[in-house]
């Protein structure tokens, strides 16, 4: 018999960076973890924590093809992230979004699971608008070479709003901005991994122009409270959500903060600034705070502290290797 508290969970993408924690998370809580994913970004070895409990199990499959299992909720995660990686085959980022939201809504729509997006920030496009509410459309060029991303979420949203209204599917759209923390990609070319590398390895820090951008940083484990708390809040409320952390940083600080808590001898190099490079990016989160209660605790120098001491023990196994 199953205990009626106890959920199963199906997390695809669930081998990547913020998927690994989410299962890690949902295991600790007591709930049935089933992990999907194709290992395009993601590894095994994010999951190897994992690995002894009967209450986890992971499954080789692509979302962009149907899947028939029995679960309670679907965390949708399954699509690379970094523009690197989703540039790499624009095609195939597409259909993961688009076939991938319509093959996990399918399966929802059959067991009446509760769904989750995992959206993004990149759905505003290039914003005229600053900080961005749920509210504000967005600004994306569909021909673009970030569409394959942007427009591929857009139209998951879409999706997701479409069974909401014509099946009352239970869904939850999460707009996810910036999030760093250990187990992210070493190679994604984010700011903080790419950084935190580079300090390990004492090569320069380059800084666009004076470094007087500002960004703002999501720790993995306050992204996955949001996500989780989203998940069990009323059905009532589907989203859009903007999730992140609002608190800024120019881009001078963080490199600063990377090479002292680090401990390197690496030096900040300037390099001209980009024409597209934004000079703020923050989340608005007011309506995450209002209906989740939630908002993110955990500060730039812990969260850099953890993220650092994952990429020196893998970096240095690299290096042993
Ligand atoms: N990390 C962030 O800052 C951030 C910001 C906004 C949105 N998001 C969204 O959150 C989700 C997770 O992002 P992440 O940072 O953990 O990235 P990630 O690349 O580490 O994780 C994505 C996972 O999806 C898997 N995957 C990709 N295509 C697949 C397919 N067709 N079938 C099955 N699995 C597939 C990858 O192998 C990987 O394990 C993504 O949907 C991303 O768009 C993340």
């Amino acid at each position: 018999m199953r205990d009626v508290n106890r959920r199963r969970a199906l997390v695809t993408g669930g081998a990547g960076f913020l998927g690994s924690h989410l299962c890690e998370r949902l295991l600790a809580e007591g709930h049935d973890v089933l992990c999907v994913d194709n290992y395009y970004t993601g590894t095994r070895e994010n999951l190897k924590s994992m690995l002894g409990s009967p209450r986890f199990e992971i499954l080789r499959h692509d979302v962009t093809f149907p899947l028939y299992v029995e679960v309670d909720e679907i965390y949708n995660l399954a699509c690379p992230a970094s523009p690197v990686h989703y540039q790499f085959d624009p095609v195939q980022t597409t259909k993961t979004s688009v076939h991938g939201a319509i093959n996990m809504l399918g399966l929802a729509k059959r067991v009446r699971a509760r769904i989750l997006q995992a959206s993004t920030s990149e759905v505003y496009g290039d914003p005229d608008v600053h900080p961005q509410p749920e509210s504000y459309w967005g600004r994306v060029n569909p021909i673009g070479i970030r569409a394959c991303y942007d427009e591929g979420k857009r139209c998951a949203e879409t999706l997701f709003f479409d069974y909401y209204r014509q099946h009352r599917l239970p869904i939850k759209v999460a707009r996810i901005f910036n999030t760093y923390g250990p187990r992210m990609h070493p190679g994604d070319g984010r700011v903080v991994s790419n950084f935190i590398v580079k300090a390990l390895q004492g090569e320069p820090l380059e800084v666009y122009g004076e470094g007087s951008q500002t960004r703002s940083f999501c720790y993995v484990d306050d992204m996955v409270s949001a996500l989780m708390l989203f998940m069990a809040g009323d059905d009532g409320f589907p989203g859009p959500l903007n999730l992140g952390n609002p608190g800024e940083f120019t881009i001078l600080e963080l490199a600063e903060q990377v090479i002292e808590r680090s401990g390197s001898r690496s030096k900040i190099v300037f390099a001209p600034l980009p024409a597209d490079d934004p000079r703020q990016r923050q989340p608005d989160i007011a309506l995450a705070r209002e209906k989740l209660g939630w908002q993110p605790t955990t500060p730039l120098a812990e969260g850099l502290d953890r993220t650092i001491e994952y990429f020196d023990g893998l970096l240095g196994r690299d290096a042993r290797a």
